[in-house]
């Protein structure tokens, strides 16, 4: 696998949007379900104060995209999306792009990356459930009911440190994560 930049070239815009569309058809959100939406953020995302970055198979086919920018000025960078190809999923290749995007991030000198790991269809414990008072005791148990990323998150190294109850709607909550690079 090579994990390099993605640029303006159309045709890779393309793929890595129809990546996009399919990669989060089944998460509930409402986010990313138009081709053009997902253009209009394949596009937002490259740019100099950016990372966009793509994994090519062995013919140079895409296979994964992962996106940030930075957050706090320079100190943290928010992972804004990271899709594997459904086909092509626990290989290994969502732990390049993740491994690629920290390395991006500490050549800028960035200290930290955070993301948002959003729960709109109940694949957390977190998820379906009244988190007022005190969210956040919800979170030192949380469970992985099926298949939700945060535990993908968890196995390299991040760390819950927080949720935004209702974020996507009743019940849909945005947990949020991150990880010191050392
Ligand atoms: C999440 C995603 C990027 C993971 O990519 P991947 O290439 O399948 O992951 P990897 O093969 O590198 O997996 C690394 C480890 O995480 C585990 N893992 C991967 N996805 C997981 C999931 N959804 N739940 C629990 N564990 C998961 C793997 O089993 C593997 O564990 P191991 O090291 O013990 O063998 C991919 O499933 C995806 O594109 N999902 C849809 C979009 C999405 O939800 N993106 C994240 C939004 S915040």
């Amino acid at each position: 696998m090579q994990i390099v930049d993605l640029t303006d070239d159309e045709e890779h815009v393309k793929r890595v949007a129809e990546l996009l569309k399919d990669g989060f058809s089944d998460t509930g959100t409402e986010a990313w379900s138009t081709l053009e939406e997902c253009l209009k953020n394949v596009r937002e995302s490259i740019g100099e104060t950016k990372i966009s970055r793509i994994a090519l198979g062995p013919d140079k086919e895409i296979l994964g995209w992962g996106a940030g920018a930075p957050l706090y000025r320079n100190y943290t960078w928010e992972l804004e999306v990271l899709v594997v190809d459904r086909e092509n999923r626990l290989k290994g290749i969502g732990s390049g792009l993740l491994g690629d995007f920290e390395s991006e991030v500490k050549l800028r000198g960035g200290l930290n990356v955070f993301l948002g790991t959003d729960d709109e269809n109940f694949r957390t414990s977190v998820g379906g459930t009244e988190l007022y008072p005190e969210p956040l005791s919800h979170l030192k148990f949380i469970q992985n009911i099926s298949h939700h990323p945060f535990e993908f998150y968890q196995k390299k190294g991040y760390e819950v440190v927080g949720v935004l109850p209702d974020a996507n709607g009743i019940g849909k909550p945005d947990i949020f994560m991150s990880k010191r690079l050392s």
